[in-house]
């Protein structure tokens, strides 16, 4: 092979070489290094070939110049190529971590709710600020005075019992265990008529499926003078229809508590899962017992009231049908959601 074949086959190789790295580089940054070691003053084309030349006899030399020129422009045409897909990759690559789908739906915030116990004290406010009630609050932690004496409950009456009440101060200050006094409250602070229901919470040493230590009364109580048991049961009456509808009848039973006399259990008429008809138990009732007003300087002989009492958690769950009282404190969002 003549010297010259020889030159012109190392060239090709080195042209083939040379492109093939070009073609397989990934980066702007390599490209750059290849131009380098390629095509740069000291790199593999000046020093291999080009510097060369003066080596070879003069006729072989534009022979050998033209094709190395050729090389080197095949090269750099291929660099430019490379450089122009490269940066369109790159752009691409930039805009694509740009993308947004504006049709991806949004983080969806909870919206909060009413519980269902506060959405049936509200009815029941509703009710009887319509019957021209007021809504009166009293302390949860309150004295024997208040919760027990006035309201004519004496001493050896069971539910003053250590067992069945959360003491703070042993015979003294306890945490209320009914709204009843707040009767009491309202009647030393004004004279009649009183017309007031006290919604509020209450405490007792009970757990079960129908109990809650903790749990809601709504009071009633209404002093006037020749106010009757008529007037209580057509309270109720429109209370019960209120709530539970319109074709609900009720009864009321005798019964005993220490403020009224006389007292009653109040029943509604209810049909069960089996489509039986059966009375149950809603709240207790009665005529302000005489002693309750001598306890609180109103004068028996010219006033006469009716007061009732009622668990917000019982009607809740007659309303709503459920089975275990627990369900209304658990915080189960499952729960609460039902219920929207
Ligand atoms: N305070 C009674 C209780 O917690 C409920 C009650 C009964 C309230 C009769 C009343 C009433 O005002 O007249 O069991």
């Amino acid at each position: 092979m003549s010297a010259i074949q020889c030159v012109l086959d190392d060239l090709q190789q080195f042209h083939d070489q040379a492109l093939r790295k070009i073609q397989e580089s990934g980066s702007l940054k390599e490209l750059e290094e290849l131009r380098i070691l390629f095509l740069g003053k000291k790199g593999s084309l000046t020093t291999g070939f080009l510097k060369k030349l003066g080596q070879h006899p003069p006729e072989d030399r534009p022979v050998l110049g033209d094709s190395v020129n050729r090389v080197k422009e095949a090269l750099q045409e291929s660099l430019h190529n490379r450089i122009s897909v490269l940066k369109l990759n790159e752009e691409k690559k930039h805009e694509d971590s740009l993308w947004l789908d504006v049709t991806i739906p949004g983080a969806r915030r909870l919206i909060g709710m009413e519980h269902l116990m506060k959405r049936v004290q509200k009815e029941i406010e509703t009710l009887f600020i319509g019957l021209g009630y007021g809504v009166k609050e009293g302390p949860e932690i309150e004295d024997v005075f208040h919760n027990f004496e006035a309201l004519n409950t004496p001493q050896w009456h069971p539910v003053r019992d250590e067992n069945d009440s959360f003491y703070l101060l042993p015979d003294q200050i306890l945490l209320r265990t009914h709204t009843s006094p707040v009767q009491i409250r309202t009647m030393l602070q004004q004279s009649p008529p009183i017309a007031i229901i006290a919604p509020g919470r209450v405490y007792r040493s009970d757990y079960d499926a129908t109990h809650l230590p903790a749990f809601h009364q709504v009071e009633g109580l209404l002093v006037d003078q020749d106010i009757s048991v008529a007037h209580l049961i057509g309270t109720l009456e429109v209370f019960v229809r209120f709530m539970f509808g319109k074709e609900k009848k009720i009864r009321l039973r005798p019964s005993f508590f220490p403020f009224t006399e006389p007292s009653f259990e109040v029943d509604i008429l209810w049909e069960d899962k089996s489509g039986k008809s059966v009375w149950l138990e809603i709240m207790g009732c009665g005529m302000v017992d005489p002693h309750v007003f001598e306890a609180v300087g109103y004068d028996s002989e010219s006033f006469t009231g009716f007061a009732f009492g009622m668990g917000i958690e019982r009607v809740t769950m007659l309303k709503y049908g459920l089975t275990d009282i627990r369900d209304l404190v658990r915080g189960d969002l499952r729960f609460s959601r039902q219920n929207r």
